[in-house]
């Protein structure tokens, strides 16, 4: 791509000029009094300045192209799904505050988690784990009389059961997300599974359901997606491939969902453990359940296959997750890319024995890992979250949505105060991170028809490492709008985008920019307005969009035709 040398912007001169002109005020009075050292500190400040003014990059020409009669597959909802765990303060202080509490809640639910969360649509919410799945007993977690046991996994605490199954439901029905349940595969057994799913979902007057009615809930629940175990090669019990698929044949067996609405059309998805990465040890395990997969018979069935991917760099996570330079900018957000070659890795397995793609790869934990915050519990993964997740976020869905095809469900790890969280908490405070910006940009997307962008990203490498420039996914919304995502990824340079639109009599366009002054520019509870998203202006003309994208930045336009 052709790079062009001029002058930065006017008004960034302008400032620099005015700076200048201060410090030269200052200097000029000290030069009348005539010190050699200082007229020596004037010249070399002088040097420095006629420096700094020097010409540096402009802003970088990038052509797209994208044609709306082209589209392709659906960008199903799901991938703009959540995670939360009963881990660190996810569950516990960031949903559930209890009905006592001064916190406003809906029968213990805070609400202004509800009214942030309503924003983004989420489409469904994973629970309960995570490692905590393979440990959960959900009858300890219903009616009036709550065990109180211990969460090993993460810190050893306390877990009270106080948010069960039925506060679980409530808060979905308060965002008007759909459940996606996790049975433990690991330490429990398929007649817990089932008969979990029985008092769920039965709408005949069995003792389990009548339990539920006393519990408060006579209308059978409506079950979504069922997660067959969580990490069974690791945490979930350390299994091997073979030892995993016969558990995944009696539980998909077993574990039924008797919800009369669920029979034909929305039927409860099953989903199976599978993949951590790219190594061998993670192919031959997507091979080993998709052959089975391909060879199954009438008594036992799958409908996804679960891979899980954090950005992580190494292990243990000791990447900072604030106060870092644009090296750890670019080394995150190279990792991160690399979710790409994974997806496509596996896909290819699954296309051997599942052609007509009817499993789907469902990425139900991914995200930023970084090192805990200093100060805090180290097993509640508390970690803050930058400009930099916000870019990391779009990227990761900008691949999910182009292999749409295949990729029909992911769910960011997780939802509030732990990993990459949409949202902080602490006691009454709230805050949104940029990530939660990114999907709240992102909702046109949900259910949207991909659009190819065809362009040339460009790059741009900082210490050896180099990255593409720009990124692009597009997609037109039920009511024929097009929605064009672009990321500068360059965290210094601004691009000049210009989209060659056909397909689509584009008439006006508008849009909005998430952008910050730093790559590690954060939003905490007293100052939560550094990284939110300000309206960005865009012209749509003669089959043409222009815009200009602010250096590191995420930026979501609307075409209207
Ligand atoms: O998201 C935190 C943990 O990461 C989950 O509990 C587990 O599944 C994964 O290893």
């Amino acid at each position: 791509m052709a790079q062009k040398l001029a002058f930065r912007p006017f008004r960034s001169i302008q400032c620099q000029i005015l700076r200048q002109a201060q410090v030269r005020r200052t200097f000029l009075f000290a030069l009348q009094a005539g010190s050699p050292l200082v007229r020596s500190l004037f010249a070399s400040l002088t040097l420095l300045i006629v420096a700094t003014a020097a010409p540096v990059a402009a802003a970088q020409k990038v052509q797209m192209s994208i044609d709306v009669s082209k589209p392709g597959a659906k960008i199903d909802r799901n991938i703009f799904g959540q995670f939360a765990e009963h881990l660190g303060h996810g569950v516990y202080e960031g949903i559930w505050v209890g009905s006592d509490s001064k916190i406003p809640n809906t029968r213990g639910i805070r609400n202004d988690v509800v009214a942030a969360l309503k924003a983004l649509k989420v489409p469904d919410v994973r629970w309960p784990g995570g490692c905590f799945a393979d440990e959960y007993h959900w009858r300890k977690g219903i009616g009036p009389q709550r065990t109180v046991t211990l969460n090993p996994n993460w810190g050893g605490v306390i877990e009270p059961n106080t948010f069960g199954t039925h506060e679980f439901l409530d808060f979905l029905d308060q965002i008007g997300a759909e459940a996606y349940l996790s049975v433990n595969v690991g330490s429990g057994t398929p007649q817990e599974a089932a008969e979990w799913l029985e008092y769920l979902t039965t709408a005949q007057p069995t003792t389990l359901a009548k339990e539920r009615a006393a519990n408060g809930h006579p209308a059978p629940y409506k079950v979504a997606f069922l997660g067959i175990g969580n990490e069974s090669w690791d945490c979930g019990g350390n299994m091997t491939p073979d030892y995993y698929l016969s558990q995944l044949k009696i539980y998909s067996r077993f574990v039924r969902n008797f919800n009369p609405a669920q029979q034909d059309k929305q039927q409860m998805l099953k989903i199976a453990v599978g993949p951590g990465g790219g190594e061998s040890r993670w192919t031959e395990w997507t091979e080993a359940i998709m052959k089975a997969y391909q060879s199954h018979t009438w008594s036992w069935d799958m409908n996804g296959l679960s891979m899980h991917s954090y950005t992580v760099v190494k292990w243990p996570p000791s990447y900072a997750s604030v106060g870092f330079g644009e090296k750890e900018y670019a080394q995150i957000l190279k990792s991160t890319m690399e979710m790409n070659d994974l997806i496509a890795k596996h896909s290819a397995i699954m296309d051997k024995y599942d052609p007509e793609k009817k499993i789907a790869l469902v990425v139900d934990e991914w995200g930023g890992w970084y090192a805990p915050l200093p100060g805090s519990t180290p097993g509640f993964l508390v970690q803050q979250n930058s400009l930099r997740d916000a870019i990391l976020a779009a990227l990761n869905l900008n691949i999910f949505a182009q292999h749409a095809d295949r990729v029909r469900m992911a769910n960011i790890a997780q939802m509030i105060n732990v990993l990459q969280a949409m949202i902080l908490t602490d006691k009454e405070k709230m805050v949104l991170t940029p990530t939660y910006y990114v999907y709240k940009m992102y909702v046109p997307f949900q259910d949207a028809t991909f659009v190819p962008v065809t362009f040339d990203a460009g790059t741009f490498t900082h210490d050896g490492i180099t990255l593409p420039r720009i990124d692009a996914i597009a997609g037109k919304d039920k009511a024929g709008k097009l929605w064009l995502a672009i990321t500068n990824v360059d965290p210094n340079q601004p691009a000049e985008i210009k989209v060659s639109l056909a397909g689509i009599n584009a008439k006006s366009a508008s849009g909005e920019t998430l952008t910050a002054p730093k790559v590690d520019s954060v939003n905490t509870f007293d100052v939560p307005n550094t990284v939110v998203p300000k309206p960005v202006s865009a012209k749509a003309q003669d089959g043409k969009l222009t815009l200009e994208l602010a250096p590191k930045s995420v930026t979501l336009i609307a075409v209207e035709q």
